[in-house]
Formats: C-alpha cells, structure tokens, sequence
C-alpha cells in the first residue's frame, strides 16, 4: 500500500504518454466491486483508475500553488 501513489501516478503519466485521460477514484463500493473482479482473498483494492480517450478537456483548477510554493530546496531556511 506504501506505494500506491506512485504506481498510480505512473499509470496516469503513461497513459497520458498514450494518449489517454485518466481518473483516480476511490469513492466506490470495495467489497461490490471485488466480487465483480473476483479479487482473490489475499488481494485488496487501494483505489480505481478510469483510463480512456477523454470527451472533454479538463475545466481550469484555480487555487493551484506554483511549483516554488511546494519544493524545497535545501530544507526551509532562508
Ligand atoms: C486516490 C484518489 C482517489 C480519488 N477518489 C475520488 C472519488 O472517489 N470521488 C471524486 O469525486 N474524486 C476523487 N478523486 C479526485 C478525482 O480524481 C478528481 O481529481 C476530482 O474528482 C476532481 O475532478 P475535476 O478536476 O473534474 O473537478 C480521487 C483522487 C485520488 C488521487
């Protein structure tokens, strides 16, 4: 599970490098959908991907933080 994000994160970037759109998803039935994918006993479920040929494109997502607001360089001090 330590690793989860970064192998989604790899999905969606390849995908993408495919010319596809994804979608992480974890807001959905766990249990249902193991019996869908008949996820064996000794498997669980961390989160779905949706990866598809997208519709749309993405709508604009204010309130991002620039890159120099989230990496450090060096620690914290000035
Ligand atoms: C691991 C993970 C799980 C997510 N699960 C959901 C979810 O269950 N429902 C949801 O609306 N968004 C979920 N999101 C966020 C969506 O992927 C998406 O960014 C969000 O719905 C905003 O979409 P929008 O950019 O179209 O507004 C999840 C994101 C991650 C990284």
């Amino acid at each position: 599970m330590r690793s989860l994000g970064l192998a989604g994160q790899t999905i969606m970037l390849a995908a993408k490098s495919m010319g596809l759109d994804s979608c992480p998803m974890d807001g959905f039935d766990y249990e249902a959908v193991g019996k869908i994918i008949h996820l064996p006993e000794d498997h669980l479920i961390g989160y779905m991907i949706a990866v598809g040929k997208g519709t749309k494109d993405a709508w604009p997502r204010p309130g991002q933080l620039s890159a120099s607001e989230v990496i450090l360089e060096n620690g914290f001090g000035g």
